[in-house]
């Protein structure tokens, strides 16, 4: 409710959310090491095993929590992360392939989803509870501050408007949509949200054969792991499918079938398919809890920024 107010002043732009750049300052290793200028290329490769490195070392593995704990008190966010962002400030976004640019964005996306995250002290009980969290946090890409909904709505979603303020994130002009990508629907089983009903998080690659593979892998378990079924009889969907409606379809019951097309099991199939057609009710839930995960005993990785480089 907060947050829908803090929007709405926004919108009359009586209130300007304060923006904060996680890559925006010079960090002191750059003095110390040559900075190395990478191509474009190369900056998905290594944002893409950037990812990986943060998923081997501090994500369970199902991909659903973050040992967030663990995290902060490595090598990995306290030099490692810090040299990932100079070199994000070097790059240009506008000269990746679009599958380049799809899988740099995805995973930077969820890495700065974490890096945001791990800059709140202490750690917030839910993104949600972070007042105007997509718009807060940004990094610096090159020429372009960019902030998590600029990410994902801009660039993802094909620029396609916002689906509780209606607004897009770059009108017509804007120099940010020269990086808009045609929308693939695949990207709500990969962009995680820091909350216990997001995707799992996991590296994409900038290959683009693997790339592909992978986005149809995650949506399929997203669509799976999506729909429920509640001891009356009626269906729990993931709340994505009601908020992103326009992604997957045009009414309820359309999407309804899509997603029956989309997983697994039979059965649940053939119930999503009556609840399309009105024969089974639905409702839908999403847990904003924070993918944390609580560890006994910290063992805490050494990763350097040779780690990165595998
Ligand atoms: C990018 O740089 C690497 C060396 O780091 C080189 O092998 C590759 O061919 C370059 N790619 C492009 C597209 O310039
Ligand atoms: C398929 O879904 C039904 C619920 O509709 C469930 O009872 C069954 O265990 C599921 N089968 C598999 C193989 O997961």
């Amino acid at each position: 409710m907060f947050n829908k107010f803090l929007g709405l002043l926004a919108w009359t732009g009586l209130w300007q959310p304060e923006l904060v750049v996680l890559n925006g300052g010079t960090t002191t290793t750059t003095t110390t090491t040559t900075r190395v200028d990478l191509n474009t290329t190369d900056m998905v490769t290594t944002t893409s095993i950037f990812m990986q490195g943060l998923v081997d070392h501090f994500v369970s593995g199902d991909g659903q929590k973050v040992s967030y704990e663990a995290l902060e008190q490595s090598t990995f966010y306290s030099q490692t992360l810090g040299e990932f962002g100079v070199l994000l400030q070097s790059t240009d976004p506008r000269q990746m392939t679009q599958p380049q640019r799809k899988a740099f964005f995805i995973n930077l996306y969820n890495i700065l989803t974490v890096h945001a995250i791990l800059s709140r002290d202490p750690l917030p009980e839910s993104t949600i509870s972070v007042p105007n969290f997509w718009q807060r946090y940004a990094y610096k890409v090159g020429p372009f501050t960019l902030h998590l909904d600029h990410m994902e709505h801009g660039i993802l979603r094909g620029n396609r408007a916002h689906p509780t303020t209606g607004t897009v994130m770059f009108p017509s002009g804007d120099p940010r949509s020269s990086l808009t990508l045609p929308l693939d629907t695949r990207i709500h089983g990969a962009l995680n949200c820091g909350a216990l009903s997001c995707p799992p998080l996991r590296s994409y690659s900038a290959a683009s054969d693997t790339l592909e593979e992978e986005l149809d892998g995650s949506l399929s378990v997203f669509c799976n792991k999506g729909v429920k079924v509640a001891g009356d009889g009626s269906l729990l969907v993931n709340s994505i499918f009601k908020w992103f409606r326009v992604d997957f379809a045009s009414t309820e019951q359309q999407a309804l079938r899509w997603l029956s097309g989309c997983v697994n099991n039979a059965s649940l199939s053939q119930k999503l398919l009556d609840a399309s057609l009105g024969k089974r009710s639905v409702s839908y839930e999403y847990d904003w809890t924070l993918n944390a995960m609580w560890v006994e005993k910290l063992e805490i990785p050494e990763v350097t920024s040779r780690g990165m480089k595998q």
